[in-house]
């Protein structure tokens, strides 16, 4: 589980995050959503200490983690799909996969969850070409395999949907629905993309201006009208 409480962070004097509050469960999709700006990408660097906050706490499983490096996280079981995917394009889809396991000692393939090749089967076919070789979604698929390779206990996406061919959202959609179908890892998701968000949402969080100015059941998602926030 993931909690965040009273979250506050700062860009020079620009007050980016404002009091930023919400929970994560395990077995559950938790979406965050806003239009472009509203400080996703930055209260995801925060939730990964590789942002520092002004005030604030974030608890991962019970344990408040909000003075710990990012690498301490990682270790306590945080996995994360940064925007734009940031796999390395000169190492081979097997490498970027074990740069997965780098708190660990230096694995082999076989120290990898396995569902990993069975909700991508792609990247199995494709272990030794170079990720920079992939397609933008068979990159984001090498993206979300190497945030599993600890198998964490929190998963944060942010947008892995942006720039993707649909028959590859579609896949990404399964695989998030199948990890939290298993019911011991807490999904967060940051989307602009409300169909995909609402098929997957158990909870939803919306951001505007670094505010969480609504949320509640991803059922009742149409029913609040949270659409509007997205739209131009
Ligand atoms: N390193 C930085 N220094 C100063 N300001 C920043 C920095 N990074 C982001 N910002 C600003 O902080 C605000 C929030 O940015 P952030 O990247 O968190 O938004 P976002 O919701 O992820 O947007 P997008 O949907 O486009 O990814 C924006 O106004 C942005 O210009
Ligand atoms: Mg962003």
């Amino acid at each position: 589980m993931l909690e965040v409480r009273n979250i506050n962070q700062f860009y020079g004097s620009s007050h980016t995050l404002r009091n930023v509050s919400f929970v994560a469960s395990a077995g559950a999709v938790t979406t965050v959503l806003g239009r472009n700006g509203v400080g996703k990408t930055t209260l995801l660097k925060c939730l990964m200490g590789v942002l520092e906050t002004a005030s604030g706490t974030i608890y991962i499983n019970g344990t408040d983690v909000t003075g710990q490096p990012s690498h301490a996280r990682a270790r306590s079981g945080v996995g994360y799909v940064p925007q734009g995917r940031e796999i390395f394009a000169r190492l081979t889809v097997e490498e970027n996969l074990l740069m997965g396991l780098a708190t660990k000692s230096r694995g082999t393939i076989s120290d990898l969850p396995q569902e990993i090749f069975t909700m991508f089967p792609v990247l199995k076919e494709m272990l030794h070409r170079r990720g920079g070789d992939l397609s933008g979604g068979q990159q984001q698929q090498l993206a979300i395999g190497r945030a599993l390779a600890m198998s964490p206990s929190i998963l944060i996406l942010d947008e892995p949907t942006e720039g993707i061919q649909p028959s590859i959202i579609k896949d990404i959609g399964n695989a998030i629905r199948s990890l939290s179908a298993r019911g011991d890892m807490a999904i967060l998701l940051v989307e602009q993309y409300y169909d995909f968000a609402k098929d997957l949402a158990d909870h939803y969080v919306v951001l505007q201006r670094g505010e969480v100015i609504k949320s509640g059941l991803g059922e009742s998602m149409d029913d609040d009208n949270v659409r509007q926030y997205l739209a131009v």
